[in-house]
């Protein structure tokens, strides 16, 4: 089966693609973006978190043909969506803040974890640590204690805040 998909704001094709394989699977294995990460392919973990029609999901539990004529955006293409790159740099603003926040250890989690608070912060600018809490729910790090997690949000909603 062909799949065509726009993947960060670019039309792709996926071809020969096979039933039941994953957009997690097309994204890495067929079109060259190992960024989402394959951890446990059950939907508990959030490492492989894209968005799907603006939408975090678990790429590794969607089945590639229902990205057909979707929208897909991966922690490769967070800093091109408008107006999201850290001034003057190549990263978006909150990769920045995972950076200057010391939230990244081993790194597995973190493509999914930023995947999932950019889009916290689209909706919701100004965020309550429960706010932060619920959208990250769903992504597990077995390194950081979460704390600096929470920090790098709250720097990433502040540096958004000031900005305005
Ligand atoms: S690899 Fe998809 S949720 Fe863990
Ligand atoms: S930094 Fe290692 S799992 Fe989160």
């Amino acid at each position: 089966m062909r799949v065509n998909l726009t993947v960060n704001g670019r039309p792709q094709q996926a071809d020969d693609v096979w039933e039941g394989e994953s957009l997690l699977y097309v994204l890495r294995e067929r079109l060259g973006l190992p960024g989402s990460k394959n951890a446990c392919e059950q939907g508990e973990c959030g490492s492989c978190t894209v968005r799907l029609d603006g939408v975090p999901v678990c790429s590794c539990l969607v089945a590639a043909g229902q990205a057909e004529g979707r929208e897909v955006v991966t922690v490769e293409g967070l800093a091109d969506l408008a107006g999201r790159r850290a001034e003057g740099g190549e990263l978006a603003p909150v990769q920045q803040a995972f950076i200057d926040a010391g939230a990244v250890q081993c790194g597995f989690c973190t493509p999914g974890l930023l995947v999932a608070a950019d889009e916290m912060l689209e909706r919701n600018p100004n965020p309550s640590d429960e706010d932060i809490r619920e959208a990250l729910s769903g992504n597990l790090c077995r390194c950081t204690g979460y704390e600096k997690i929470m920090d790098a949000v709250r720097l990433a909603a502040a540096r958004q805040q000031e900005a305005v």
